[in-house]
């Protein structure tokens, strides 16, 4: 089966808004009275904003009620927000352009995958919401990373199967997400964190799109 799709995770693929949700998490906890490490935080990422907050408070050893947990989940977003809206197209990551260019003269078409319910409002900021023939985020989808039904839904609204679509992803869950979805996942990070990936690079930047296709194919 040949490639004709390339389904990509937003956050820390095309942008470092990781590190956005980690700040605003961080701060999140410390209000709280408790920490998170950068290690802790390799477990929030690709997982949604209540999944992660649910993490954060179980580290903490707080069991919290409902109403609680949606005015600090309003809150840690209200801050991502804050950072995020001072963001511009210089952000998008190293790399990132050039692949893109390379993908289209390749022919492929490409979907955001995201679970991420501010993924309109980043691809504005950043210039990048035509980028993409399909955008699945956190607002088209029931369940987060490590389902499969983001990349899934990218896909099926391409019009391709599972095993024609390569996943490129940071995140632990997402990686896992691409391989339970049935498709080839670039792993972009580091290799003993994304043992699961069928590749693995740094970035974008230090791939090209023929030798991606050549290792999918
Ligand atoms: C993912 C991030 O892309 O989106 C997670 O990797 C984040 O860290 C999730 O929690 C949900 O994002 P948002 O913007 O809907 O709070
Ligand atoms: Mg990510």
């Amino acid at each position: 089966m040949s490639i004709k799709a390339f389904l990509f995770d937003l956050d820390g693929v095309i942008v470092d808004t990781a590190i956005y949700h980690y700040q605003a998490w961080k701060r999140l906890a410390n209000e709280l009275g408790f920490d998170i490490s950068e290690a802790f935080n390799e477990r929030l990422k690709g997982v949604s904003r209540m999944e992660s907050l649910d993490l954060i408070l179980e580290h903490g050893g707080l069991t919290l009620p409902d109403e609680k947990k949606v005015e600090l989940a309003a809150q840690k977003n209200a801050w991502y927000l804050e950072l995020v809206s001072r963001m511009t197209p210089e952000d998008i990551l190293p790399g990132v352009a050039s692949f893109f260019a390379q993908v289209r003269k390749a022919g492929l078409k490409t979907a955001l995958g995201s679970v991420s319910k501010n993924a309109g409002t980043i691809l504005d900021r950043i210039g990048m919401s035509e980028a993409f023939d399909a955008v699945i985020d956190g607002n088209k989808i029931s369940k987060g990373k490590p389902d499969p039904e983001v990349f899934t839904k990218g896909a099926a609204e391409l019009g391709f199967s599972p095993t024609e679509c390569v996943v490129f992803e940071d995140a632990v869950a997402g990686v896992e997400a691409g391989k339970r979805g049935g498709m080839f996942v670039v792993g972009l990070g580091s290799p003993e964190i994304l043992a699961q990936a069928d590749l693995v690079a740094p970035s974008l930047e230090a791939l090209t799109v023929e030798e991606v296709l050549a290792k999918a194919s």
